[in-house]
């Protein structure tokens, strides 16, 4: 099976004005794209690819935490899932294809598998799960963890900025909190799982490719940290008396960095939100609340940078009379790509592009959860300068449209070698 470069070209346009289009369903139109699980715009776009899937000829559903599922059926009655897929929700101010490429690429396939009347030894299920990011509950993967039976119970009861919990919005959405484990499926109907994604890293651009294989999804660990010192009036309490959270919380995160660099140039570590407790011109902050992000292809390289950064922290609220405690709130081992879908994904991407590379991915993905469960692939897309999280990220028709024939081939090689 193979699609022709002019097919591949007018996919890919399709592709692109189908994110295009996806991009305007956001929570605000002013600041940039954001949309959020179980919010209107998760409803509007679950319509949108669920229109999208029947058109393909798939059997459309929206399963019980909100995920929207396709079908293609094989040529086999009762033959095992090929599952394909991607996410559908978004960090804020996001870019448009972070997630949003790989469901609407996967739709494609099934597109020309329709146009063609062709169908394969495995069927073939398309999955645009509702929340990888975690943006709104701050639990990432709640989409593809459904699908393993993995979901906490506690969970329901956390709540978004506005103080409404995952339990009412599940409601408001009209799932029924007691079907969620419905959503789990068995381990004997799926197969495998293969995701296409933009890389967010600058390496295939560096290596002047479109298209590259992922080896590995890095682990990573996220805490929420706290300086608790004593907040006073600006103006009188002299530089020497202060117990000022802020500045411990500043020597704390330029330590974070230069530890960071000086263990391995593989590790990452971020601090993404921070908040000064209370916050006036005029008063010394006396909380500080942040959350770091680390992140690595090797967990026992993250264990070392953690413990050092946290003893760190103790030293600096030691000497300058603070308070420091953190709890961690997520925790992910790296996840390692199976190895026979890598190799025919490599040969798939070899076949388009005469070399392919392979790689480490920086950014979590449903892979993460998936890999759980059943065996994974992922095959990146080289996007303009690895920019992602962020409205400038963006990728070539040219580049996507090899995609889409890569992952034809690897889907077609799959169904023929899993069935
Ligand atoms: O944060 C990440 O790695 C991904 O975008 N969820
Ligand atoms: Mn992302
Ligand atoms: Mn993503």
């Amino acid at each position: 099976m193979f699609m022709s470069n002019k097919e591949a070209y007018s996919s890919a346009v399709r592709t692109i004005s189908r994110c295009n289009y996806l991009a305007k369903i956001s929570e605000s139109d002013t600041d940039g794209l954001t949309r959020l699980y179980l919010s209107q715009e998760h409803l509007l776009v679950n319509k949108c690819v669920g229109k999208w899937m029947q058109e393909a000829g798939m059997k459309v559903w929206q399963d019980a935490v909100g995920n929207i599922c396709g079908r293609y059926e094989s040529v086999k009655s009762g033959a095992p899932i090929l599952l394909l897929g991607s996410h559908l929700d978004t960090v804020r101010n996001a870019g448009r294809y972070d997630g949003v490429l790989g469901v609407i690429s996967a739709i494609e396939i099934i597109q020309w598998l329709q146009d063609h009347k062709q169908r394969l030894p495995l069927a073939i299920e398309v999955i645009g799960f509702g929340d990888e990011e975690g943006t709104r509950f701050g639990i990432t993967l709640l989409g593809s963890k459904a699908l393993t039976g993995k979901w906490s119970e506690k969970w329901i009861h956390c709540s978004d900025m506005n103080g409404i919990t995952l339990m009412d919005a599940m409601k408001n959405f009209g799932l029924n909190i007691q079907n969620i484990d419905k959503a789990k499926r068995n381990t004997n109907d799926i197969i495998a799982y293969l995701e296409l994604h933009i890389e967010q890293g600058p390496c295939l651009e560096q290596e002047e490719l479109a298209l590259g294989v992922v080896t590995a999804i890095n682990g990573a660990r996220r805490l929420n940290c706290y300086f608790i010192g004593e907040s006073g009036h600006a103006g009188t309490v002299p530089m020497l008396h202060r117990k000022d959270a802020l500045v411990a919380a500043a020597e704390w995160i330029s330590y974070i960095e230069k530890c960071t660099k000086e263990i391995d140039s593989h590790l990452v570590a971020t601090v993404g939100m921070l908040d000064c407790l209370p916050g006036a011109v005029n008063v010394i902050p006396g909380k500080i609340t942040l959350k770091l992000d680390i992140r690595g292809p090797q967990d026992n390289k993250i264990e070392q940078l953690l413990s050092m950064i946290l003893n760190q922290a103790q030293a600096i609220a030691l000497y300058r009379s603070l308070q420091f405690n953190f709890t961690e709130y997520y925790r992910i081992d790296s996840t390692k790509c199976d190895a026979r879908l890598t190799q025919t994904l490599i040969k798939s991407v070899e076949s388009i592009q005469g070399r392919s590379i392979q790689l480490p991915s920086g950014a979590g993905h449903d892979a993460i959860a998936i890999a759980e469960q059943w065996p994974v692939g992922m095959l990146f897309i080289r996007n303009y300068k690895g920019i992602s999280h962020h409205p400038k990220e963006s990728v070539k028709i040219e580049d996507i449209a090899l995609g889409l024939q890569a992952y034809l081939l690897a889907i077609d090689q799959v169904s023929r070698s899993l069935s």
